[in-house]
Order: C-alpha cells, then sequence, then structure tokens
C-alpha cells in the first residue's frame, strides 16, 4: 500500500483536482497556511513561499526546519499533526486535523473536564520527549477533534529542552501549562479547580518577569 505522502504525489501528477484554499494569512514575517484537497485527502501546506527573499531567506527557513525537526520528535503522537513532508525549504506540509479551533467563541464555557485533562495528558507527552511548545495561549493552536479528544498544532515557537538544566525546562513546562490553564479557566463548564488555579497563578507571576512574557499575554 502507498503511503500518504505518496499518494499525494501520484494524485498531484494526475493533476485533476488540486484545491489549494489561504486558511490563515501571515504577516510579513509569518507564514501563510492553507488547505489543501484532492479527492478524499486533505494536507495543510505552512510555509513562506509567498513572502518577501529576505524573509524566505532567514526566519523562513529557520522556523521551517525547526517545525520540521519538531515534527520528528513528536512522530507518532496521537493528538500531533503527522505526515509532515518539506515542500520546499521554507514550506512544509502536513496532515490536517478535523475538529474546531479551542479559541472558537462557540466554546467558551462549553466543554467538559474531560477534554482538559487529556489536554494536560497530551502535553506532558510532549514535555516527556523533549520538546516544549510555548505558544499554548492561543486558541487557535489548540484543537478540539470531532471525538472530543485534543489536538495541539503549530510548533514554530517550540524547543528542544532536553540538554537544558533540569529548572529551566520545568520553567519552560510551566509556560505549556499556564497556557493550558487559560484555555482551561475560558473554555470549559467548570471554573479551574483550586490547586491548578493556584499554579496558573504562580506561574503568571513568574511569566511576566521572563522575557517570552512579550510573546502573548
Ligand atoms: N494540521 C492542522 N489541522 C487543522 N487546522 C490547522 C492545521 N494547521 C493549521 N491549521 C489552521 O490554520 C491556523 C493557523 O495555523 P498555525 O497556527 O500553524 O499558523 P501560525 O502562523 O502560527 O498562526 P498563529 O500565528 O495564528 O498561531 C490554525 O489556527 C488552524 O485554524
Ligand atoms: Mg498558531
Amino acid at each position: 500500500m502507498l503511503s500518504q505522502s505518496t499518494q499525494r504525489c501520484v494524485k498531484k501528477e494526475r493533476g485533476s483536482d488540486l484545491k489549494k484554499q489561504l486558511i490563515h494569512k501571515g504577516s510579513w514575517g509569518n507564514a501563510d497556511v492553507f488547505l489543501c484537497s484532492q479527492g478524499q485527502a486533505q494536507w495543510v501546506e505552512k510555509g513562506f513561499d509567498g513572502k518577501n527573499l529576505l524573509v524566505r531567506w532567514t526566519i523562513g527557513i529557520i522556523l521551517t526546519q525547526r517545525e520540521l525537526l519538531i515534527s520528528t520528535r513528536l512522530k507518532d503522537l496521537a493528538g500531533i499533526p503527522q505526515g509532515y513532508t518539506r515542500k520546499s525549504l521554507c514550506t512544509l506540509t502536513y496532515n490536517y486535523m478535523d475538529g474546531m479551533i479551542l479559541g472558537a467563541r462557540d466554546l467558551d464555557h462549553a466543554l467538559p473536564v474531560d477534554y482538559f485533562t487529556a489536554c494536560e495528558r497530551l502535553l506532558h507527552s510532549i514535555h516527556e520527549k523533549g520538546v516544549v511548545h510555548l505558544d499554548l495561549r492561543r486558541g487557535s493552536n489548540w484543537i478540539v477533534q470531532p471525538d472530543g479528544s485534543p489536538g495541539i498544532i503549530d510548533f514554530q515557537s517550540s524547543l528542544l529542552v532536553s540538554l537544558l538544566p533540569g529548572p529551566l525546562k520545568k520553567f519552560l513546562f510551566s509556560i505549556d501549562y499556564s497556557g493550558l490553564y487559560k484555555m482551561w479557566s475560558r473554555k470549559c463548564i467548570e471554573g479551574l479547580d483550586p490547586d491548578r488555579k493556584k499554579v496558573f497563578h504562580r506561574i503568571n507571576r513568574l511569566r511576566r518577569l521572563w522575557i517570552f512574557s512579550f510573546v502573548h499575554i
């Protein structure tokens, strides 16, 4: 049986019904994201090919290579897009994850606690592989899959942390948890329990002192 990426290539060569739709227009220094489909196959194309030469050859290449490297660490982890392939030096393709973006207004205080405890387990699995995401305060990087299970996308700001000293690693992990708890307090039917609320507030205080706090407060 042909792999999914080979099937895609074969279909592309036939050149029949390839559709490419822009789903997220990045600013001058951010990737554009397209949803591509051909027959039953659907995949995402994310990259800097439409940006100017300077952007393509600097952050375009760096961020794309970093996301590709991270994706190999997270291969086969359920809840993470799979099938990462390099289309060009600064563009990747990978599997589309069906479902809703957690940031959707309709989901405010609408999801069961189970979704968030599953998010916590998924985050733990990502951290166990030596990866920290660092952009989880945005609802647009969390997916609620049709079966109610969580997905995490967008590893362009992520770091490999295996070689970092323990306390720093722990601190970076806690930034991811504070992103999750922010979503939890806004999107769960029930509020955050007192223990997690305490952790959330503690991490937030620390985060304000941290260099990354300029990214998304
Ligand atoms: N694998 C995927 N499955 C489903 N939807 C996706 C996938 N990848 C991207 N998207 C959609 O495209 C949007 C933007 O993708 P992504 O977050 O990777 O790009 P970005 O440039 O980092 O955007 P942002 O700066 O808003 O985080 C996502 O919020 C989501 O709606
Ligand atoms: Mg994103």
